[in-house]
């Protein structure tokens, strides 16, 4: 299929593009390596390859195209040559693009973090070659994106601003510029909040570590809208976007129930880092599960409020105390 003078190659769902300006054939993009055949047989007589990214892929065949075609120049982002390299482990004629460089008519846009930080877009002829931008629905963008939720809004301000006629992701359909740009403001739109949001997450086998939970929860709804949820059953899109994180566990064999960790390890932490964290629960003989999950939110680069508060089997009025003079160190 071609569009724009510029040939589309579609295998398994993933486009690589392929045109000739100035006499010469450039390749766009790539594909896994298990896609690699028709990639390689197209870059055979190819001049040069852009590399939008050094995401294995959408760049899988690269190393066996510059083995069957050695001449071959490989142009990518400086992060990029870097990966690239260490990925195939052989030379390649590096050829390094820069923010508004233009060769044979493409012109080059650095647009980093969609979603690897090595990521450029390129325009050809009215075309816009957006890499993983603008490839797929929400369930992509959700999976491979919204990490990059800011990076990914400041790219489509400047897509905005480019005069182009059509946008060649790398995966998916070739989309419309003004419906791909619709559908991706929507993606990235960021819910309005009248308060900060603050998820207390708990695990409880007899009700101990709860009563801790809902205590706190009364205490912090009037400041903040308090997400309240047992950890088993825990929204992540939602305790991802949360300004302040409480987790309340049990300790069941010397550690935190599964259910705590599953919450734990799906973690945003490009966007949650640094977000004040509080841990408290019940326990019977050492509370381990609490004191791992303090000492792991730590290492994570979480900002701890207050040292954990650890009770020992029911909380009395006295742990009520405890936990809320903890908690009342969220406002100093
Ligand atoms: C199977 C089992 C294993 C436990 N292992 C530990 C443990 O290793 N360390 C500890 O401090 N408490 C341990 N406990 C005690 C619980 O942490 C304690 O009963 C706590 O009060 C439970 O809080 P919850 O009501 O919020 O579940 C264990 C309890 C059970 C049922």
């Amino acid at each position: 299929m071609s569009a724009n003078n510029v040939n589309i190659h579609t295998v398994g769902g993933y486009n690589f593009y392929s045109f000739i300006t100035d006499g010469k054939k450039y390749i766009i993009g790539g594909v896994p390596q298990k896609y690699k055949d028709d990639y390689i047989a197209e870059a055979e007589d190819a001049s040069a390859i852009i590399l939008l990214t050094s995401k294995p892929e959408f760049c899988g065949g690269v190393g066996d195209v510059v083995a069957n075609n050695p001449d071959i120049d490989v142009y990518a982002t400086s992060a990029g040559l870097r990966n690239i390299k260490e990925i195939i482990n052989r030379d390649i004629n590096e050829c390094l693009i820069k923010d508004n460089m233009e060769i044979g008519g493409i012109k080059f846009i650095i647009a980093p973090n969609l979603s690897w930080v090595d990521t450029v877009l390129a325009m050809y002829s009215g075309t816009l070659f957006s890499g993983e931008l603008f490839s797929g629905d929400e369930e992509y963008y959700n999976e491979n994106l919204a990490v990059n939720r800011d990076f990914v809004k400041s790219a489509i301000e400047r897509v905005k601003t480019l005069d182009i006629n059509s946008i060649f992701p790398a995966k998916g359909e070739v989309c419309d510029v003004a419906t791909a740009i619709l559908q991706y403001e929507a993606f990235t739109a960021i819910p309005e909040k009248t308060k900060s949001l603050l998820s207390i997450v708990y695990s409880s086998e007899y009700g101990f570590t709860r009563k801790m939970a809902e205590y706190a929860k009364k205490i912090l709804t009037e400041d903040y809208d308090v997400y309240f949820t047992e950890a088993a059953a825990c929204d992540m899109a939602v305790v991802n976007n949360s300004d302040v994180l409480i987790i309340g566990t049990n300790t069941i064999n010397r550690n935190a129930p599964q259910a705590v960790w599953d919450v734990i390890t799906r973690l945003d932490l490009v966007n949650m880092r640094q977000t004040p964290y509080f841990v408290f629960g019940s326990f019977g003989w050492a509370g381990d599960g609490i004191k791992l999950v303090d000492k792991t939110l730590q290492a994570m680069g979480m900002k701890q409020i207050a040292k954990p508060v650890e009770v020992l089997f029911n909380p009395s009025e006295k742990d009520f105390t405890q936990l809320e003079k903890a908690i009342a160190k969220l406002k100093s």
